[in-house]
């Protein structure tokens, strides 16, 4: 560094081995982060238990991690590794599922019983063990056996290696996660409704973060109140966690500004009210920047309420949670107005196309919104409620003495129980056989016909039963076409992909037209979601590229709908670079 211009004088001879020193620090760290240090690594331990907990005055026994209800949030930075020690201390079997955790060549830690591991055995431990690479935002986790995630949930938090893109800075976050309470145990009404065929017995509430808010019997002291500063900017991570239901969600007197969804970041925009649906995630923020009424009130309402589209019994309650602008004020004034006129009405279908019509992907230089321009392979498929004959040694209870089932291309999904379909696959044993279990899913529905016109309970189709998976090449352009029907009933599915995100390209009412309606696609800057809330009496078409080899279950995130058998699966298969392959599994991976 004792080059020519170095020579000139002592005071820049000091500025040349300052400038040295400098160049020598940047040399340093940059080797340490772009060689030296391999990502940390988040360890985390859940235990599976029962607790004891009381709401509306019903005390049962809830199944909980670790005895929280929600349960704890996972909180890692982008690019992180991540161990979750899970171990089973209950006598039925159990998973846990990352939603929304992409799980880029480790489908073994995705948690989906039967689909990519057999559930882990009471008394037994499995260890999930997954990066965090390129996504960042609010997700959650939940159980992924029966329908344990009515009480086995929390967030999964994501914080970005770089700024926040948003222009305001914000004073604080707050964790919104939405559940469904019964006063049984939700697994049993799950088992009982397949039983005999009928619908499941609907929620007791709603609750927010656990509580069900002021609104029911005997829960006024249950209700969940946040603190907040005046005039400051406040990060909402909002989940639907519920297992039945969509929901609205508003704030009284506020305005939210959507700011990113699924772990997707979108262009920012003002909404009174959000729709998330069950495995949605909405992050806004929202400013405190209201003024307590004349009689000195400063709890502003908010609340929850089921977005409606289905003819079955349902939950039509409504939860309530408060923002306190006053410190401290832990108990609850009788006297507060328990309004919040912004909150959609339960039917508000509008509201809800408008809301999704306006969610946009960021697309800006540092996250551009990747959506395929061009695809490899469409494939279309029904969503359906189904009636099915009733089997002659059997009672049963749904519409007419028959019983419900619901399915995809007319397939009812059935979790293979005697292994993963993953180990299957990764074991090669999955072949195209007339099997129930084969690599023949039908890529278009079975017949055409009018899909969203059809009588819903005279024109019914009997499913066929099975686990046909579907099977593409590593870097397919998929574009999925989500088409809903009328039999039995129309209604809004959130359809949920594992293992990618999607561009929501096309959403309309009524039947998909393959020739006209690609033309209104959004190439541009479509939405990138986990879960699509495919319009009711309406479709969705989805684009991705299928670039995460592995078994990746598709299904809707109405629990009741994956039960009766809304679900299919598909592969992706190794690609032929060293990082286009899954890892080996895992030496603890449960056995079946
Ligand atoms: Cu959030 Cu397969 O689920």
């Amino acid at each position: 560094m004792d080059s020519l211009s170095c020579r000139v004088s002592d005071n820049t001879r000091q500025i040349c081995h300052c400038l040295l020193w400098i160049s020598l620090l940047i040399l340093i760290s940059w080797t340490n982060t772009t060689y030296s240090s391999s990502p940390p690594t988040k360890r985390f331990h859940f235990n599976v238990e029962w607790k004891k907990v009381t709401r509306l005055c019903h005390t049962k026994q809830l199944l909980t991690v670790n005895g929280q209800y929600p349960g704890p949030t996972i909180a890692v930075n982008e690019g992180d590794n991540v161990e979750i020690t899970v171990t089973n201390s209950i006598l039925e079997n159990t998973t846990i599922h990352w939603h929304g955790v992409r799980q880029y060549r480790t489908a073994w830690a995705d948690g989906p019983a039967y689909i990519t591991q057999c559930p882990i055995k009471g008394g037994k431990s499995y260890t999930y063990k997954f990066n965090v690479v390129d996504q960042r935002g609010t997700l959650f986790w939940h159980a992924h056996y029966g329908w344990q995630r009515a009480s086995v949930h929390g967030p999964f938090i994501i914080y970005p290696r770089l700024p926040y893109p948003f222009p305001s800075p914000f004073h604080g976050e707050i964790p919104l996660i939405f559940g469904e309470w019964w006063n049984g145990d939700a697994d049993a009404v799950g088992s009982e409704m397949m039983r005999y065929g009928g619908g499941p017995n609907s929620s007791e509430a709603y609750t927010i973060n656990g509580f069900p808010g002021p609104l029911y019997p005997c829960s006024s002291k249950d209700t969940f109140i946040q603190t907040v500063e005046k005039g400051k900017t406040y990060l909402l991570r909002i989940i639907n966690a519920a297992l039945n239901d969509e929901l609205f969600f508003a704030v009284a007197d506020h305005n939210l500004t959507v700011v990113e969804v699924d772990a997707a970041y979108t262009k920012p925009f003002s909404t009174p009210a959000v729709m998330v649906a069950p495995g949605q995630t909405t992050t806004v923020l929202l400013t405190t920047d209201q003024y307590p009424d004349p009689s000195g009130n400063s709890m502003f309402p908010m609340a929850i309420t089921p977005y409606l589209t289905s003819v079955f019994p349902f939950d039509n309650s409504t939860a309530l949670g408060f923002l306190s602008y006053e410190k401290g004020s832990a108990n609850p004034n009788p006297n507060y107005n328990l309004k919040v006129p912004n909150l959609p009405r339960m039917s508000d279908t509008p509201f809800a196309t408008d809301l999704s019509r306006r969610t946009r992907s960021l697309g800006s230089r540092q996250y551009p919104c990747r959506v395929p321009k061009s695809f490899d392979k469409r494939i279309i498929v029904t969503v359906s409620l189904n009636l099915q004959d009733c089997p002659s040694n059997m009672t049963c209870k749904g519409y007419n003495g028959k019983r419900y089932f619901a399915s995809m291309n007319n397939q009812s999904f059935v979790r293979p129980l005697t292994g993963s379909v993953l180990e299957l696959h990764y074991k090669k044993n999955l072949t195209a056989s007339t099997d129930s279990l084969a690599t023949n899913f039908p890529e278009q529905p079975p017949e055409t016909f009018d899909f969203t016109g059809v009588d819903p309970l005279s024109q019914n189709m009997n499913t066929e039963f099975g686990s046909k998976v579907l099977v593409v090449p590593y870097g397919t352009n998929l574009e999925i076409v989500l088409q809903g029907t009328s039999f039995l009933n129309v209604e809004n599915h959130p359809i949920h992909i594992h293992g990618h995100n999607f561009f929501i390209v096309g959403e309309g009412f009524g039947n998909y037209d393959p020739n006209r309606d690609p033309d209104g696609y959004n190439l541009v800057d479509p939405p990138e979601r986990n879960t699509v809330a495919v319009p009711t009496g309406g479709w969705a078409a989805v684009r991705f590229r299928a670039d995460n080899p592995g078994v990746w279950f598709v299904h809707c995130h109405l629990e009741v709908h994956t039960t009766w058998g809304l679900a299919m699966a598909f592969v992706v298969l190794d690609g032929p670079g060293p990082a286009q392959k899954m890892i080996p599994p895992p030496v603890d991976l449960p056995p079946c």
